[in-house]
């Protein structure tokens, strides 16, 4: 017999104090899963909530890429995906390997990383960033001569853009938001005159020029939370709107596209969570070699 949702969350919780785990969700998650998190952030505020921890076991909902970093940051901890085939598209968009063959092309170049990228071409980068402080670690990078920037094109556009820079770019790029048509926002805005727009800066640039904030998924919580708008247009992916519906109940979130799923967030469930924790599987662990110089970029960009 299938368990009813109360009584696996009770078996999630029991478990999860016996084995002193802490759960880290993702903005994009299911709400049933996000509904059983410790804390639900975007990919900086996840990567910090991992360092500060003191559980033993990490429980990462969210995709492969999140839980490597979790893993690089926590070498001592036992670090678990409840699903394997949790991935992000964009960052099997680049190799270590086409990147050290970049590094050649351009010596000179500090290469600035965005943390959905694997851990081996994390230690191939020099700093690494995340979409709520990309443009700040370009800017800190004043004095490097050039900026390779890997692996998403539009982010790295928009960085660009805002620091007046210019940088080398990969041609990397999320499927779920470049599905976020400039058609889209306008449609919605011609519906909903008063509402604000916000955009995810993996968005494609005619996207984000329609915006009136270009955003994290954490930046748009916060934004929700403080703005005057009693409606608000949402640039990405659907999961989001769980949260700003659950934290501002007399909002109304429209998303921009109902087509802007992520697949890899949409794999872990109650049920993949009580799995992963009753079998502590699956365990992402980033070898020392790798760790090591990776773990470098990403001290970098905590620094802020
Ligand atoms: P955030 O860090 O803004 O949550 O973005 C992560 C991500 O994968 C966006 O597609
Ligand atoms: Fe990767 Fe895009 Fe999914 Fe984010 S939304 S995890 S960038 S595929």
């Amino acid at each position: 017999m299938e368990n009813s949702e109360a009584e696996l969350i009770e078996k999630i919780e029991s478990l999860k104090k016996r084995r002193n785990a802490v759960f880290l969700v993702h903005n994009y998650q299911l709400g049933e899963v996000q509904d059983i998190a410790d804390f639900v952030g975007d990919s900086l505020e996840l990567s910090q909530k991992a360092a500060g921890t003191d559980a033993d076991v990490i429980v990462f909902c969210g995709v492969h890429f999140m839980a490597e970093t979790a893993s690089i940051i926590c070498p001592d901890k036992t670090v678990l995906l409840p699903e394997s085939d949790a991935g992000c598209p964009m960052a099997d968009m680049i190799t270590a390997r086409y990147l050290r063959e970049k590094k050649k092309e351009y010596p000179k170049a500090k290469v600035v990383c965005y943390v959905n990228s694997p851990a081996d071409v994390k230690a191939e980068s020099d700093i690494c960033c995340t979409s709520a402080n990309a443009v700040g670690i370009v800017e800190k990078l004043a004095g490097a001569e050039q900026i390779v920037f890997v692996p998403d094109r539009y982010l790295g556009d928009y960085a660009a853009r805002q620091t007046g820079r210019e940088l080398i770019l990969w041609p990397g790029y999320c499927p779920t938001h470049v599905r976020i048509k400039a058609e889209d926002i306008s449609r919605q805005k011609a519906e909903h005159p008063q509402a604000k727009i916000v955009v995810h800066p993996e968005c494609l640039p005619e996207a984000k020029a329609l915006a009136d904030a270009v955003l994290s998924t954490g930046g748009m919580i916060r934004f929700a939370r403080e703005t005057d708008a009693g409606e608000v247009i949402v640039g990405t992916e659907i999961g989001i709107l769980h949260r700003l519906r659950k934290e501002n109940p007399e909002k109304r979130f429209i998303p921009a596209s109902e087509q802007a799923i992520c697949p890899g967030m949409k794999l872990i469930t109650l049920e993949s969570v009580l799995w992963s924790l009753e079998n502590m599987e699956h365990r992402v662990k980033v070898p020392d070699k790798i760790r090591l110089k990776a773990k470098t970029a990403v001290d970098r960009m905590l620094e802020g």
